[in-house]
């Protein structure tokens, strides 16, 4: 038994010693047949493929190098996706007219593909036909520049405040385009965050421009932009109109004015859609620009600014005066009493205008008037005294 186990230790030692020497002569064969390889230069690629990107419609170029080709191998290249040829050596094989092959200098094979269309995008394979084929790919992207989708974009919305609007845009593109939003205007948008609470941004990003119970400040054109790495970037203009009912806020309710001066009146309205405004006295009779009134007013947005000058006022024209604004939604009026006030220390001359608050002018004429009195006493006291001392 023991004899036989260390036979059998002594074979195995030996068979180790074999398959060494048969490993290390084959390493020596394969190393020999490499060198002689080497020495028949078989073609290879001198650069790796560089890949494109390209706009659509322009024309992709895709450089293959080879070095050591003779005149045994050829060059082709091919579609990876469906392994089409489209070239072998300099001649083209494919029946697609955009598709060229140019073979300028000894090393170099380009394949030329023109009005690039976004099916051409992909890879492409440089072959070479030795015995064992060898390959380099590139890949062309084909970038499309961004296009707003008008049919999937929202056009312009009227809403009543209050209520839930919802812009939407969508554009087409190679990368996906980002979609901004922004005001035409420049300002910034504003966004309900709480039931009191608003944020202002300059841009917002995303398809879908939410409003959560709109808001009047929130009127206004919107501008969705569509852009990607390929100009140029698109837009498409969006109004967004919130329709509310006027509301009327009347700066001084009671207004004292100096005869034979021109007295103004003035309302401030706030109100979407448009507006119908008037002046009315005497709850009813309503006033006419002409020689006696002058009526203007100044509209921004849903913002409207309504003035009414009375010329020379006079007694006759006391009572009550009404600024009138009407919309599809509703009305408002404002009402200001007029009265004339006697001024005792000489009346002003006529053609002085009262402004809005026609109390607060002629008052401030007053306080000017009673300090610069005060101002007259004590430079009389003073001369009094002065005279007092002077005199002892
Ligand atoms: C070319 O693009 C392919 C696929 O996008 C990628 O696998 C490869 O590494 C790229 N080659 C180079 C040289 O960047
Ligand atoms: C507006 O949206 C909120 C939540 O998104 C909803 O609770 C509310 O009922 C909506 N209001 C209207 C008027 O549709
Ligand atoms: C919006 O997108 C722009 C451009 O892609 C980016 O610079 C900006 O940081 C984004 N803003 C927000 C709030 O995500
Ligand atoms: C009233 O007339 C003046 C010129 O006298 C004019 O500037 C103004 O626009 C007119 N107002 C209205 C409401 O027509
Ligand atoms: C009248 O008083 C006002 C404020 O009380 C002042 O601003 C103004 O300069 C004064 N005018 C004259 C003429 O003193």
């Amino acid at each position: 038994m023991r004899v036989k186990t260390i036979v059998l230790m002594m074979a195995g030692r030996i068979g180790c010693l074999l398959w060494l020497i048969m490993v290390s002569a084959t390493r020596q064969a394969t190393e020999e047949e490499w060198t002689t390889v080497h020495v028949f230069k078989e073609p290879e690629f001198d650069a790796p493929i560089k890949n494109l990107t390209v706009p659509v419609g322009r024309e992709a170029i895709l450089t293959c190098t080879v070095k050591n080709l003779g005149t045994k191998y050829k060059v082709a290249w091919v579609r990876a996706e469906d392994q089409t040829i489209l070239s072998l050596h300099s001649k083209v094989v494919t029946h697609n007219s955009r598709i060229g092959v140019t073979h300028d200098s000894a090393n170099t094979w380009q394949l030329r593909i023109r009005q690039l269309k976004e099916s051409d995008r992909g890879c492409y394979v440089c072959q070479i036909n030795t015995a064992v084929m060898k390959i380099a790919e590139g890949c062309l992207d084909v970038y499309v520049p961004p296009d707003i989708i008008n049919t999937d974009t929202s056009g312009d919305l009227s809403v009543s405040e209050g209520e839930n609007a919802t812009l939407w845009c969508k554009a087409t593109g190679h990368p996906t385009p980002r979609i901004v939003w922004k005001r035409e205007d420049g300002q910034s948008i504003v966004l309900r965050k709480g039931p009191r609470e608003y944020t202002e941004v300059e841009t917002y990003n995303g398809t879908n421009l939410h409003f959560w119970r709109l808001d009047r400040r929130q009127m206004g054109a919107y501008l969705c932009i569509a852009s990607n790495d390929v100009p140029p970037a698109v837009s498409k203009r969006i109004a967004l109109n919130v329709n509310f009912a006027p509301v009327i806020k009347v700066p001084s309710q009671l207004l004292g004015t100096p005869s034979n001066t021109d007295v103004q009146l003035e309302c401030y309205v706030e109100a979407f859609p448009n507006t119908i405004n008037y002046w009315t006295r005497h709850m009813g009779e309503m006033l006419l620009n002409g020689s006696k009134y002058i009526i203007r007013e100044d509209r921004s947005g849903y913002k409207i600014y309504m003035w009414l000058i009375i010329r020379s006022f006079t007694e006759s024209d006391e009572g009550t005066y009404n600024c009138i604004s009407t919309n599809s939604l509703g009305k408002a009026e404002g009402t200001m009493r007029l009265y004339d006030i006697k001024v005792s220390a000489g009346s002003p001359q006529e053609g002085t205008l009262s402004i809005i608050s026609g109390l607060a002018e002629p008052a401030r004429g007053h306080i000017n008037a009673s300090s610069a009195s005060r101002n007259g006493a004590t430079l009389f006291v003073f001369l009094i005294v002065a005279m007092i001392l002077l005199c002892r």
